[in-house]
């Protein structure tokens, strides 16, 4: 008892050293206050929008060809994600998507949006070729199925290729990263056997921690933290130790009760895990941590990266490093991809009220430090792309998002009449401080 009480005293103290603060463990309350949200709608600055995802082919008889053997279906694509790039040498921005293959008629999956505007939105072309896709699965050089890519600060992009194309895996899943000054392959790690679960992974996003970022670092020493949710778990790539190794526990699971998601009266089905990756910033006098989430879940998690980074802590499967878990708080709600900003917020769009929230991560998260900053019940329906974006000519930091309607898709009730798909923008500060998006 002795012992037991300074320890407490200890952790209680308000005075405890702020580079041993960690993060308030917020045990939920048994009444949470409920969400506070505005009564305008705040808009986000509309940069891309489409009926149907725009393909473009290198040539005509190409798309023809496609058309007819079935490769390219204009009812088949989902896009999911957003990257933007912004050249150091202030050279034009430069957008990717991606439209993974969830089934044949996908050309590509991986597209950068180009200036032709076609009559169902911006025409894409795929990156880095064409050839890189055109194998469909034959061909593991190439790219397979591409869900998410994170564009590090030395214009890298990290690409998580699942390998699967209408769930079926024809490639290992791979990271591949291109240089976009060059648009050169520079780096490929093909998962090892053990990393992933044959029939049962699908690896749908990637954060690459840069942990020598410019303009000292060369974005050489690196973890790219994988998300698995068909398999729960958290795959950890150590890039310059070229390892991997699988993070799987009851945290990373998803909560069945959070198994139904709907927005905008319409309801689908996933029991997903991890899918939501973000690493707190350097320079805030915090302990490291990865915050991540299931999909399907109301959790907001976090794990210290110093745990998560030592493959050692890993090895007893299911009960490996427990304690190291943060539980943050809860939502109530899903929300689909995250990201954190330079001065540590964190931004997700929920499912309801259809809006992005941001919370100051070194607050507890609950329904009074979680806030609605913008809310559009028609142009955020389903944010399953999220990004932080720095622009290099004043150092400002932009929020990037994807939105795609899923729940129509799931529901087969997508009209290719009306936008279904938008990438759209706002400066972090501007939103923070309810400037709305300029
Ligand atoms: C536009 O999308 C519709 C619906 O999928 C499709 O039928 C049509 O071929 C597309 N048009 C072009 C030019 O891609
Ligand atoms: C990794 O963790 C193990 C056991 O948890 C510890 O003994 C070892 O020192 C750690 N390695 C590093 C590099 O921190």
């Amino acid at each position: 008892m002795r012992l037991i009480l300074p320890l407490i005293l200890l952790v209680l103290s308000p005075s405890f050293s702020l580079s041993q603060y960690q993060y308030n463990i917020n045990r939920p309350k048994p009444q949470l206050p409920p969400f506070k949200f505005p009564t305008q709608d705040k808009e986000l600055v509309r940069v891309f929008e489409w009926k149907n995802i725009q393909y473009g082919f290198p040539s005509e008889q190409e798309r023809q060809e496609v058309l007819r053997n079935g490769r390219y279906n204009p009812d088949s694509p989902i896009p999911i994600d957003i990257g933007v790039y912004y050249p150091q040498n202030g050279g034009p921005a430069r957008y990717f998507i991606t439209t993974p293959r969830f089934g044949q008629g996908v050309p590509y999956s991986l597209a950068y949006v180009t200036s032709i505007q076609g009559s169902n939105g911006t025409e894409v072309q795929a990156y880095p070729s064409y050839q890189w896709h055109s194998s469909h699965g034959r061909n593991c050089d190439g790219l397979t199925s591409v869900y998410r890519v994170h564009i590090d600060a030395c214009g890298q992009m990290w690409i998580l290729d699942s390998g699967e194309i209408e769930f079926v895996q024809h490639c290992a899943p791979q990271v591949v990263v291109i240089d976009l000054a060059t648009d050169q392959l520079i780096h490929r790690y093909r998962l090892p056997s053990a990393s992933f679960k044959a029939g049962v992974s699908r690896f749908v996003n990637i954060l690459a921690d840069i942990r020598d970022p410019p303009p000292q670092g060369q974005c050489k020493d690196v973890f790219a933290y994988l998300a698995d949710p068909t398999s729960k778990a958290i795959v950890v790539y150590d890039v310059l130790g070229q390892q991997s190794w699988r993070v799987e526990n009851k945290f990373t699971y998803p909560d069945a009760k959070f198994g139904t998601h709907t927005v905008a009266g319409e309801s689908f089905e996933l029991l997903d895990g991890p899918l939501a990756l973000a690493v707190t910033p350097f320079g805030l006098g915090l302990r490291r941590h990865l915050i991540f989430h299931a999909l399907s879940n109301e959790l907001e998690l976090a794990i210290p990266l110093d745990v998560l980074n030592n493959a050692t802590n890993w090895q007893k499967g299911l009960g490996s490093s427990l304690s190291e878990f943060v539980t943050l708080g809860r939502r109530g709600v899903q929300c689909a991809s995250h990201a954190i900003s330079r001065q540590g917020y964190l931004f997700c769009g929920f499912l309801n009220p259809i809006g992005i929230f941001a919370w100051d991560i070194r607050t507890p998260y609950n329904g009074q430090n979680v806030k609605l900053l913008a809310l559009n019940p028609e142009t955020l329906q389903f944010v399953s792309g999220l990004k932080i974006v720095s622009r290099p000519s004043d150092g400002r930091e932009e929020l990037w998002l994807f939105s795609n309607r899923l729940q129509k898709i799931f529901a087969g009730t997508i009209d290719y009449t009306e936008i279904n798909y938008r990438v759209l923008r706002c400066d972090v500060d501007d939103l923070l401080q309810g400037r709305g998006c300029f």
